[in-house]
């Protein structure tokens, strides 16, 4: 089969990577791509915003099947412009992807559905959101309401932080159109985790648990970013967290999705905080989590192919995917200047001595390739992924691999997974 894989990311060339495992797939595409995955697959030009080009290609191309990796296509409608030609793909229609595609609506769809999730409101207007401060205590988040990349959240600590916040989405404008309504939410406090499932519309299979490190700097400093590396392992969650997570999260939101009336195929994304009270939802995305993608599918050890294929063809119910029991530990390497203004157009060296590390990939994200040569072309720029039979030794190993690798300006987290080999040691402080 040919699968076409839309996006750049380093979670993309994990799909990549784990499709071409498959006995299955004969060849991948992907568009636009990135300079790691040109020996796995072929990197074709396109336009993400226009999700009819994109239809255009997957039939110029013969795909039999479409794996979208960012939520901007999906809130474009591309699962729609699929479907209306009869042309096979993984990943929610535009009414679902609503739930990532605007906040508002996620957070109303919570509260509809009694899904616990930190007090809100959601204000139209600047006037509107200063009155709205005085419901409220410090520390505050104040999240735009539509895409930004990562971008879109603030955790404000005094009056005149949420101010300038506000007056920067709402008056300025610089999200565009994204921030020109705005939730105020309360803070809540916790270990954060990151659940995703994969559904066929009626059934649900989770995917490993995992952990993103958002914040830019080491022990959870500097401005958030994308994500500056993840980990996955089973006991993110124990066990009563997970049947927690599952009966008052993922369950009253598929229930809620079909008494609305909204069909739901492709990936659930649950982004989660622990709290003392209990699993609280912060977000839902639609997609796959970059960087969590990459340690969760160095742990499938079933074929993607067949779970995808098991997706479309509705009988996801009759499949039980096998994981490794091994951690895996994803650190995101990226460029001086990240995430506000990177700078671009480095040359990298040490790939592949860093892949001769026992158990490591190397992810590609931003890079380029020039003359033979993979040069820097995004914020994040790879992510050297490690697994091991524990996590302190996948940590080991994924550090091994980045100290290997150099580019001007290189800057990469020192403590991913940290928090995580602090609980699995003895006595250790336990999840959340
Ligand atoms: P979101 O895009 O909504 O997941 O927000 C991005 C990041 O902001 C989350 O991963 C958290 O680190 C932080 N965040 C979001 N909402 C809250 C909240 N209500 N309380 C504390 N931190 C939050
Ligand atoms: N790593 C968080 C996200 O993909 O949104």
């Amino acid at each position: 089969m040919k699968v076409l894989v839309i996006g750049s990311g380093g979670r993309e060339h994990a799909l990549v990577w784990k499709l071409c495992q498959s006995p299955k797939v004969e060849k991948v595409f992907c568009v636009p791509g990135n300079g790691g995955m040109c020996d796995e697959a072929e990197c074709l030009a396109g336009d993400l915003s226009n999700v009819q080009a994109l239809a255009d290609l997957a039939e110029k191309i013969g795909a039999d099947l479409t794996v979208v990796g960012p939520e901007a296509p999906l809130v474009a409608g591309i699962a729609d412009e699929f479907e209306k030609r009869e042309l096979k793909i993984i990943g929610p229609r535009q009414a679902a992807a609503q739930l990532e595609g605007s906040k508002i609506f996620s957070k109303e769809f919570m509260k509809r559905h009694g899904i616990p999730t930190g007090d809100f409101v959601a204000v139209k207007s600047l006037e509107e959101a200063t009155r709205s401060l005085a419901d409220f205590e410090f520390p505050l988040v104040i999240k735009a309401d539509g895409l930004a990349g990562g971008k879109g959240v603030q955790v404000v600590r005094t009056h005149e932080d949420a101010i300038r916040t506000l007056d920067v989405y709402m008056r300025q404008k610089t999200l565009g159109e994204a921030g020109e309504r705005v939730i105020l939410e309360e803070f809540l406090q916790g270990g954060e985790a990151s659940f995703m499932v994969l559904t066929d519309g009626e059934s649900v299979l989770p995917l490993a648990p995992s952990r993103d490190h958002k914040a830019a700097y080491d022990a959870d400093q500097g401005p958030n970013t994308g994500g500056m590396g993840a980990y996955s392992e089973d006991r993110i969650l124990s066990k009563d967290l997970y049947n927690r997570v599952q009966a008052e999260i993922v369950e009253p939101t598929f229930r809620g999705l079909a008494e609305e009336n909204i069909s739901y195929q492709g990936i659930l994304y649950f982004g989660l905080m622990l709290t003392k009270e209990g699993p609280k939802l912060l977000e839902y995305n639609v997609r796959l989590g970059d960087p969590e993608a990459q340690p969760i599918l160095m742990r499938l050890h079933t074929d993607l192919m067949e779970l995808f294929e098991a997706v479309v063809e509705k009988r996801l119910g009759t499949v039980d995917p096998h994981w490794s029991p091994d951690p895996a530990i994803c650190v995101v390497m990226s460029s001086r200047g990240y995430p506000a203004k990177p700078e671009l157009d480095k040359q990298i060296q040490g790939i592949e001595e860093a892949e001769k590390v026992g158990g490591v990939k190397v992810f590609h994200a931003g890079t380029r390739l020039d003359d033979g040569h993979v040069i820097t072309s995004g914020g994040r720029v790879l992510g050297v992924t490690a697994e091991a039979e524990n996590l302190k030794a996948a940590f080991e190993r994924a550090y091994e691999a980045v100290y290997r690798i150099s580019f001007e300006g290189c800057h990469f987290r020192h403590d991913i997974g940290k928090k995580g080999i602090l609980e699995e040691a003895p006595g250790g402080p336990g999840p959340g």
